[in-house]
């Protein structure tokens, strides 16, 4: 089958997109809201109780550094803030919107774990490097930069085995480059058409659509230039390398010497920032019931 016809089939499938996990929804919402409180957001995330559960053993994970620990989801928006509570939860609501389906070629579990490892070193270097004033919205941005590959997985399976035969038969090439051969478009853009539809935040769109695009060549809208995208893109190129979870290859260009520019960092610092970060990666995947390969 042509890649254009491939393209055709993950059009139409993608139109039957599941609604967002109602939680994530709602606060999705709050987060786009001027006049929503921490009361309304609370309120919100208590409907959930397994992403209530999740959010509170993740707030007392050493990654927070909190002296106490927090009881309720009222504690954890008082003491770490709106914004931060609602990105966590936006994750684990995406999250368990694909939850429940697995590929036997293409671990769930594996891509998740890589996905975690990406969150968390992306806002580790953030944080340490001080080159992105939002790191909670740098986590999200990388727990969800592979959705585009976790959709099509979803909806349209068949393709995406045809990637995985390509993969297979080539296994030193980055996954986009097997999937434009495939279907002529890249997880990128299906991941970005996913996002809007669900009204992701700008930052996790800005992720998903140019992790795999050096700085110059990233067209789109004003917030392209966010060095959310260099975060994800230096975060991925580490949790690969260092073989965390799996994304479906082994093979990835590092970041160009621009991004790293851009945040101030080499490669070999990175690489010291995310030897300190093992352990939080592996709490983090604990707390949230992922397993640790
Ligand atoms: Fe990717
Ligand atoms: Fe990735």
């Amino acid at each position: 089958m042509e890649p254009s016809e491939q393209l055709k089939k993950i059009t139409m499938a993608i139109q039957e997109l599941p609604t967002l996990n109602v939680v994530a929804l709602k606060v999705n919402r709050l987060l786009r809201s001027s006049t929503a409180g921490s009361g309304d957001l609370a309120k919100v995330i208590q409907l959930d109780q397994s992403i209530t559960a999740r959010l509170l053993s993740l707030v007392n994970s050493a990654a927070y550094g909190l002296r106490r620990k927090v009881s309720n989801v009222q504690e954890a928006v008082s003491f770490l803030g709106t914004n931060t509570v609602s990105q966590i939860v936006l994750g684990l609501g995406v999250l368990s919107t694909f939850s429940g389906k697995d590929n036997p070629r293409f671990s769930r579990e594996k891509l998740w774990f890589h996905s975690l490892a990406v969150a968390v070193l992306a806002r580790k270097i953030a944080r340490v490097k001080k080159c992105h004033k939002q790191p909670e919205d740098v986590f999200t941005a990388g727990l969800l930069h592979d959705l585009g590959k976790v959709a099509v997985d979803h909806f349209c399976n068949e393709s995406f085995e045809l990637v995985l035969d390509e993969l297979e038969q080539n296994p030193n090439q980055p996954f986009h480059e097997a999937e434009k051969k495939v279907y002529g478009l890249t997880h990128n853009t299906i991941g970005e058409w996913v996002a809007r539809n669900w009204e992701l935040p700008r930052r996790t769109i800005v992720a998903i659509k140019h992790h795999h695009q050096p700085p110059g060549s990233r067209e789109g809208f004003h917030m392209s230039d966010d060095t959310v995208a260099d975060l994800v893109m230096l975060a991925d190129w580490i949790a690969v390398t260092k073989g965390l979870g799996y994304s479906g290859t082994k093979s990835i260009e590092p970041p160009t010497k621009e991004s790293l520019s851009r945040l101030s960092i080499t490669l070999e610092e990175a690489m010291v920032i995310a030897d300190e970060a093992m352990k939080e990666i592996k709490e983090a995947a604990l707390v949230l019931g992922i397993k640790a390969d």
